[in-house]
């Protein structure tokens, strides 16, 4: 009973009396739903994405998702602020909304949007032009 949330230790107290074992088990299963890192989980992603408040910066979507290949140019990744590396993919793939395209659908070892699944094509585009400086 350590890190109970009070609802839950509320409504065992409450409980505590009359009800069954079996009685007991049924009224806190809603309650005791837990999420395990690793297995879906829509209320916390819903509350996640609430607190990020839908305003993220390409900051912190290149942070979270871009940095830890496009920072030290992890196999083969065009670096952050090597805006020639860019410019190059960019004028072989028909400018930004080349690369851009291709961000999306992924390239060698390049994932599909960069891991960040849920970035809509807008965020993709502006965490590529911060890191291309394009
Ligand atoms: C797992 C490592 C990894 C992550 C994470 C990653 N990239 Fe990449 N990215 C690569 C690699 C490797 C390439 C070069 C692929 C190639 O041309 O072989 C690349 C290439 C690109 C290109 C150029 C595509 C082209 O047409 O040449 C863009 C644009 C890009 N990444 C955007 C992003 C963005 C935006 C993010 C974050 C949302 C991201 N990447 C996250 C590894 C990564």
């Amino acid at each position: 009973m350590l890190a109970l949330p009070a609802a839950l230790v509320a409504l065992w107290a409450f409980n505590a009396h009359a009800a069954t074992n079996d009685e007991l088990a049924k009224r806190l299963e809603p309650v005791g739903q837990v999420c395990v890192q690793g297995q879906e989980c829509k209320g916390m992603a819903v509350t996640a994405t609430a607190a990020a408040g839908g305003a993220r910066t390409p900051d912190d979507i290149i942070a979270k998702h871009c940095q830890a290949c496009h920072g030290p140019g992890l196999l083969g990744a065009p670096k952050v602020g090597d805006t020639a590396a860019w410019k190059e993919r960019a004028d072989h793939q028909g400018g930004l909304d080349g690369i851009l395209a291709k961000a999306i659908t992924g390239i060698n070892a390049m994932p599909p949007k960069g891991t960040c699944a849920d970035c809509s094509d807008e965020d993709l585009k502006a965490a590529i032009q911060k890191m291309s400086g394009l």
